[in-house]
């Protein structure tokens, strides 16, 4: 899945020839999961038409304040087509449309459309190549480049004119790669490695029964999506559960029993930077599993239990440079268990549920946390969507590693 999924992408086009490139560069955002509108200036509609490009983006397509030939006209609000996006391409940028970024000119939706944008903007040049090599414009690049915005350098080959230099708009293909890799370089979580352990887990009783729990496994899939979405390598080890998840960087390792559990979250954790652990751990099994069905017999039946084994203490015995993240889901005296948890189990933090809390917990689709570091800082969370507190749990974890 490409990084730029669901993300936001304003096009901006100026006017030169290879604004005939925006047709199909249009189309390669949206093949990767974007969403994309289009602002033009008026000079580019000579080079290729909105039709085209409101068809193939699948919104209108805006390159004047309002449309002159609509009596219902409304204006084109640049503030709000600004803050929309995530990411403005300004693709051909032209030097007379570079020029004007560089120096504040206003003058078209484009340029107002650029100056009220908050989001980082790529600008991918493209013109003769004596005008490319001109100081001016060299210039313009420095000037551009030194209030943050990145350059999609153009590349070698013919140009319209017959002459053959750089000043090609870099091909769509390989300005979406660009935007995803420089995207994905900026990420807090680029280079780190991330465990996750999550669901319940099955004790067998015999060939056909088992102890469970009722954990959904939505919070630990959560958190294992907003890592990746940060930029981790992450790898997912998740006890039965009807949670699905498709992300190229996200390795999911299906384990049924806290044994299994153990072992592959032994096997990973020498490898990662960061270790969190939200399964749903069962605390006791069954002592034998009978290799036959248990048939029926008396009005009672006594089943031995013995522990399983603490993954996550055994984890903070062997800690070495690893951010070690625990849960504790508590009913009563909640602070105190799981600060006596975070130090039992040797943990940099612990993230509480209390059952108390209404929509924290194992069904929901909410979670309400408090989160405790070793320094005994405590900070509590709203109740928030799963997806939202995972967001919450990460920044702590990105604070701790860049501290
Ligand atoms: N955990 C684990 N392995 C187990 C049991 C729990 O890794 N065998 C982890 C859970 O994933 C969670 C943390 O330990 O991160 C807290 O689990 P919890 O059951 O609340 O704590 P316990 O130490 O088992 O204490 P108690 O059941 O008495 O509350």
């Amino acid at each position: 899945m490409s990084i730029l999924s669901g993300k936001n992408i304003l096009l901006g086009i100026s006017a030169g020839i290879a604004a005939y490139k925006t047709a199909s560069l249009v189309r390669v955002f949206i093949k990767a999961g974007a969403n994309v509108k289009v602002v033009m200036t008026p000079a580019s509609k000579d080079f290729v038409t909105p039709l085209t490009l409101s068809t193939l983006s699948k919104n209108p397509v805006h390159s004047s304040f309002y449309n002159e030939d609509d009596e219902n006209a409304e204006w084109n609000n640049h503030v709000e087509l600004g803050l929309w996006a995530d990411y403005l391409l300004v693709a051909p940028a032209t030097a007379n449309t570079m020029s004007k970024m560089a120096n504040g000119t206003c003058d078209n939706l484009l340029l107002a459309t650029y100056l009220s944008a908050k989001c980082p903007v790529y600008f991918a040049p493209a013109m003769d190549l004596d005008m490319y090599k001109h100081p001016s414009t060299l210039n313009t690049f420095k000037k551009l480049k030194s209030f943050g915005n990145i350059m999609i350098p153009a590349t070698s080959g013919e140009l319209a004119s017959g002459l053959v230099g750089q000043g090609r708009l870099a091909e769509p293909e390989d300005i979406v790669a660009f935007m995803e890799q420089d995207v994905l370089n900026k990420l807090p979580l680029k280079g780190r490695k991330i465990m996750i352990t999550a669901g319940p887990t099955y004790e067998a009783l015999d060939p056909v029964r088992f102890i469970g729990n009722h954990s959904s496994g939505k919070m630990g899939f959560e958190i294992a999506k907003a890592s990746a979405n940060f930029g981790a390598e992450v790898v997912l080890i998740t006890g039965p559960t009807h949670q699905k998840v498709n992300h190229s960087l996200i390795q999911v390792v299906p384990v049924v029993s806290a044994q299994d559990m153990y072992e592959a979250a032994h096997t990973y954790y020498k490898t990662v930077d960061v270790a969190i652990l939200s399964a749903a751990v069962a605390d006791y099994k069954p002592k034998e599993i009978s290799n036959q069905k248990i048939k029926k017999k008396d009005s009672t039946l006594v089943l031995e239990l013995e522990k399983t084994k603490d993954i996550l203490a055994s984890l903070g015995e062997i800690k070495l440079k690893q951010l070690l993240v625990g849960f504790a889901l508590e009913t009563n005296n909640e602070l105190e268990y799981a600060k006596g948890k975070l130090k039992k189990k040797n943990l940099d933090l612990i993230v509480l549920n209390s059952l108390n809390d209404k929509g924290a917990g194992f069904k929901s689709e909410t979670n309400k946390v408090t989160i405790i570091d070793k320094e005994n800082n405590i900070t509590a969370y709203k109740l928030k969507s799963k997806a939202e507190v995972a967001i919450d749990i990460l920044s702590e974890i990105i604070k701790k590693l860049n501290a």
